[in-house]
């Protein structure tokens, strides 16, 4: 593959290059929406994810190309120009990471060309836009030898979502994509940015990816709908609490408290992120002790909450996961991510994934009309040079 992708960058730039980078995608073990609710998450960096191929040049023009989107062609502006263009389609990505760290200081004086590749399925949810992010932070790290902080990539990386692409996105997926560790998750409190790895050992088990291939369309504006919930619900409890976040409360806590909410719906809402953040604390609790039986339900519980409280999941998301949790050798399973489509995840008996993919592809395909796909994820590193 490293080889195939720099012979690739000859073909479309003109010229070799030996510098080879990767950044991953993520999966989310468990605490969904909780990154913006000031809870936990417990992600893992996965070996699908996105290679890129990079030079330094000697003007000032930055050319991009993307294996994925060769349609597009190379796509190319200068230093002195970085505004974001919706022409400039996937390039916006990073366009802002080049922008941002030049407006933090960094000195990027001249161009660079750089050939992407991504391995992660386009619209899953398995973060495919923090992976370019990232990759373009450590590319940009190493060619111009900034010496950042990984942990300064990664914030910059979320400012380029939030503000330069305008999605309103938490912490974990670049998180997870610069901070990851081979075979570890990842506990982190969004609140204080601390953070522990934690051996994701599952013994005879394995965590299987299945993509529900509907992409996540409604995902943004949904996405912004429940943060704008959750803090309304947050403020009305304010007036009689005094709480930063909604990750501050435990279950018994809310339950007092709860009508000060007054709408039904953003009691739901609020209760899933409660309930979610303390589901996470014991789903790692549970990994640690090697109790799976009460991860699997963990993973369960999470789902439910997610499909009936905080209403995130969908036809697609709920057959595959619901069919997921019936198969025999399934300790548990549940959508990961932003929800609305993209993937869910369920801990299988490795001995028992043929049929589990067999039985579970059979009925998605039967009720939803179309093929889901099922991948075993390995939990890598981080952003990295290769
Ligand atoms: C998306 C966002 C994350 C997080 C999840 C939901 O992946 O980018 O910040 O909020 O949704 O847990």
């Amino acid at each position: 593959m490293e080889n195939e992708l720099k012979e690739l960058f000859h073909s479309v730039f003109g010229i070799a290059s030996a510098e080879i980078y990767f950044a991953p995608g993520r999966i989310n073990l468990i605490g969904e929406h909780t990154d913006y609710n000031g809870g936990s998450v417990f992600p893992a960096a996965i070996t699908i994810g996105t290679y890129g191929v990079a030079r330094k040049r000697e003007d000032q023009m930055i050319r991009l190309y993307s294996e994925n989107f060769s349609e597009l062609g190379i796509i190319e502006f200068s230093l002195t120009d970085l505004a974001y263009r919706k022409e400039h389609d996937w390039t916006n990505y990073p366009k802002g990471m080049i922008s941002y760290l030049i407006e933090q200081g960094y000195s990027i004086e001249q161009g660079v060309d750089i050939l992407f590749y991504g391995t992660i399925p386009n619209g899953a949810g398995l973060s495919s836009s923090a992976s370019i992010e990232l990759l373009t932070g450590v590319i940009l790290n190493d060619l111009f030898a900034l010496n950042i902080k990984m942990l300064d990539l990664v914030i910059t990386g979320k400012r380029v979502e939030n503000h330069f692409i305008g999605v309103n996105s938490g912490i974990m997926d670049q998180f997870a994509i610069g901070m990851g560790k081979r075979d570890h998750a990842i506990l982190l409190d969004t609140n204080t940015l601390d953070y522990e790895l934690v051996p994701a050992e599952f013994g005879e088990h394995v965590i299987v990816i299945m993509n529900t291939n509907k992409r996540r369309e409604l995902a943004d504006s949904k996405y912004n709908e429940r943060r704008a919930e959750c803090e309304l619900a947050l403020s009305r409890l304010q007036t009689i609490l005094s709480i930063e976040s909604l990750g501050e409360l435990t279950e018994e806590c809310f339950e007092q408290n709860k009508a000060a909410i007054e709408d039904g719906t953003l009691i739901k809402r609020a209760k899933h992120a409660v309930t979610e953040n303390q589901r996470t604390i014991k789903a790692k609790q549970a990994l640690v002790k090697n109790d799976l039986n009460r991860f699997g339900q963990l993973l369960n519980e999470s789902h439910a909450s997610l499909k009936d409280d905080y209403e995130v999941t969908g036809i697609e998301l709920d057959t595959l996961v619901e069919t997921a949790q019936k198969q025999p050798g399934v300790l548990g399973a549940r959508m990961t991510g932003a929800g609305f489509g993209g993937c869910a995840i369920a801990l299988v008996k490795e001995a028992d994934l043929a049929r589990f993919i067999k039985n579970v592809g059979q009925t998605y395909q039967e009720q939803i009309g179309y093929s889901a796909d099922f991948y075993v994820a390995n939990v890598d590193d981080g952003a990295r040079k290769l």
